[in-house]
């Protein structure tokens, strides 16, 4: 279940006052709305600089055209394999200088290509408490394994799906009575205040990462 333990010692950015941010979408991007708007509260240490989908229909891309952060449609199917696809995204990072890449409801694992260019450097937002319930329908599954607390995590991506060390978690109480959609949505809600969070701790003191363990330098 646990994915590979990343050996990263040393934080991997720390007090940076403008954090570059690129969020990675596939779908409602209402994850990604709520690190806009924390970006650009008074004292936010980042910025939301570029939003990347691997689907032209996602409503977050149009949700970053009303924010005015430039948003592109990558499409997968354009490049003969994965490789090449991460490699004119890191291309695109690279024209903006991206520091931290923030998958949020993007449904592709991500390749040695970019886990090499950012090492450390890119997160994911699950909806489950990792490592229960990986993967799709993070909340249905929830509900049928009758669990009576879930919620939300926040972890470094690595090679699998949902295995990376885990740098903060929400608990969410499972209601008598709670449907996929009622459970979606108490999480959700603490989805949007914790991904935010986690981004600025990221560049206000920095993550390190020892084996499986994040410890949080945050000043
Ligand atoms: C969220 O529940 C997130 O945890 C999961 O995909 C969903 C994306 O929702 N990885 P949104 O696109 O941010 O609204």
């Amino acid at each position: 279940m646990a994915g590979p333990a990343m050996d990263i010692r040393q934080p991997v950015k720390s007090n940076m006052k403008n954090g570059k941010v690129a969020v990675f979408l596939s779908g409602r991007g209402s994850n990604f709305a709520a690190i806009v708007r924390a970006s650009r509260a008074e004292g936010a240490n980042f910025s939301v600089r570029l939003a990347i989908s691997d689907r032209k229909d996602a409503a977050g891309l149009k949700k970053a055209a009303r924010f005015g952060i430039p948003a592109f449609h990558v499409d997968p199917k354009r490049f003969p394999g994965k490789d090449a696809y991460e490699r004119e995204i890191c291309a695109m990072l690279d024209r903006e200088g991206i520091d931290l890449v923030c998958l949020a409801g993007y449904m592709r694992l991500i390749g040695p290509v970019l886990l090499e260019k950012y090492p450390g450097r890119i997160l994911n937002i699950h909806p489950s408490l990792l490592p229960c319930f990986p993967g799709l329908d993070a909340q249905a599954q929830a509900l049928r394994h009758g669990v009576k607390v879930s919620g939300c995590t926040v972890h470094f991506v690595d090679s699998g799906t949902d295995t990376g060390a885990i740098i903060a978690q929400r608990p969410v109480p499972v209601r008598p009575g709670d449907d996929e959609q009622t459970l979606k949505r108490r999480i959700l809600r603490q989805e949007h205040r914790l991904y935010p969070r986690v981004i600025s701790m990221f560049f206000s003191g920095g993550l390190q990462i020892n084996g499986r363990t994040v410890i949080i330098m945050e000043k």
